[in-house]
């Protein structure tokens, strides 16, 4: 017998308000043709006054909850992705799961890997459920990285927006432990601290007691994300035993179409198997994944039994990859 976390639903909540690059243009001196690109961006969402990330992470929480026909009190454990939480403290997970109804069943707590978050949450989950302690568990990324922005610095604002996207696993005991079992396959972390100046928030409690904006090196950011990329995608495929092509869909972070091509180049997957979402979405940190996942199996392109492979990078340097069986 192998314990498996299964993936059994998905679902995402965006902002009503887009932000074109054109309106973009108005803010910063910039222009649609630039962001497009450099960057592959045509809008992003924002998320309304007064609109937390608490709001978006129960909405695509609550949305996933009903597909799977479940409700709050059968989630045993909240692990959310977020860098950038409605405070300091307590955990946003904790408001989550007091707004989906989880009562004092189970746990909730934050992770913060910046943009690989949900990949770093959903390995965090996985281990939880193969080690037994929790059957069912809620992965949530959400982020209202519009908040963190320079609205004055056009190297960074043009680059992300805000949204949420929710999966939930499930331990699944049924499988005899092959590739073609349902759930995920395997998960790969990494961090490199020595990096960390390369994209960072220039603020917070213990250096200036306050919050701050993005700052990023955006074209030595470009170059470890290509690199680190190519190594976690190879080492996941090595470790599986899996050839490229039984990959049915790429499901990468989506923080540049460029930074993206050139995974799907290396691992010689056409632009058909890769989900791209960031011309609409731009980049939303830890919720892009599960945005791009909850898209690709809305419109139906993704669907159980399908190889899917997640990927990331993000400030830290973090970065990572899960092998999916959906
Ligand atoms: N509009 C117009 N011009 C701009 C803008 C803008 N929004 N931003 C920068 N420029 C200018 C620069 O000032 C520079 O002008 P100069 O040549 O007169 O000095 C010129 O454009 C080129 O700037 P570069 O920074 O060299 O542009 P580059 O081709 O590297 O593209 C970009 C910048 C898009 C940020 C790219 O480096 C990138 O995508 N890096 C990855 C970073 C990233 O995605 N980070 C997100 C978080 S990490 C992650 O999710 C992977």
């Amino acid at each position: 017998m192998t314990r498996r976390s299964k993936l059994i639903s998905c679902a995402s909540y965006l902002p009503e308000k887009i932000l074109t690059n054109n309106d973009l243009a108005k803010i910063v001196d910039t222009s649609d043709e630039w962001i497009a690109q450099r960057t592959g961006i045509k809008s992003r969402h924002m998320a309304a006054e007064g609109e937390k990330t608490s709001d978006m992470a129960t909405k695509a929480a609550l949305r996933a909850l009903e597909k799977a026909g479940l409700k709050g009190t059968d989630i045993d454990a909240i692990f959310l992705a977020t860098t950038t939480p409605d405070q300091v403290f307590p955990a946003t997970a904790v408001t989550v799961q007091d707004k989906i109804g989880m009562g004092d069943k189970g746990f909730a707590f934050d992770l913060q890997a910046v943009c690989s978050g949900f990949v770093f949450a959903l390995a965090t989950a996985d281990n939880f459920i193969k080690a037994g302690q929790v059957k069912r568990a809620l992965v949530i990324g959400a982020e209202h990285f519009t908040s963190l922005l320079d609205w004055n610095d056009r190297t960074t604002c043009v680059l992300f927006g805000d949204g949420a996207g929710a999966v939930i696993l499930e331990a699944d005991d049924s499988g005899k432990g092959t590739k073609e079992d349902r759930g995920i396959l395997s998960t790969h972390l990494h961090s490199e601290g020595a990096h960390r100046d390369l994209l960072y928030v220039n603020g917070g409690p213990s250096s200036t007691k306050s919050g701050g904006h993005v700052v990023m090196n955006g074209r030595e950011v470009f170059r470890h994300a290509v690199k680190r990329m190519s190594e976690v995608v190879e080492e996941t495929l090595k470790e599986n035993n899996i050839d490229s092509s039984e990959i049915k869909y790429l499901v990468p972070h989506q923080a540049n179409s460029r930074i993206i091509e050139s995974t799907a180049q290396k691992l010689n997957l056409s632009s058909e198997k890769v989900v791209l979402t960031v011309d609409h979405h731009g980049n939303t940190s830890a919720a892009s994944i599960p945005l791009a996942l909850a898209e690709a199996v809305e419109d139906g392109r993704i669907a159980e039994g399908d190889l899917i492979l997640m990927e990331a990078l993000g400030g830290g340097l973090t970065w990572g990859a899960a092998l999916v069986r959906m």
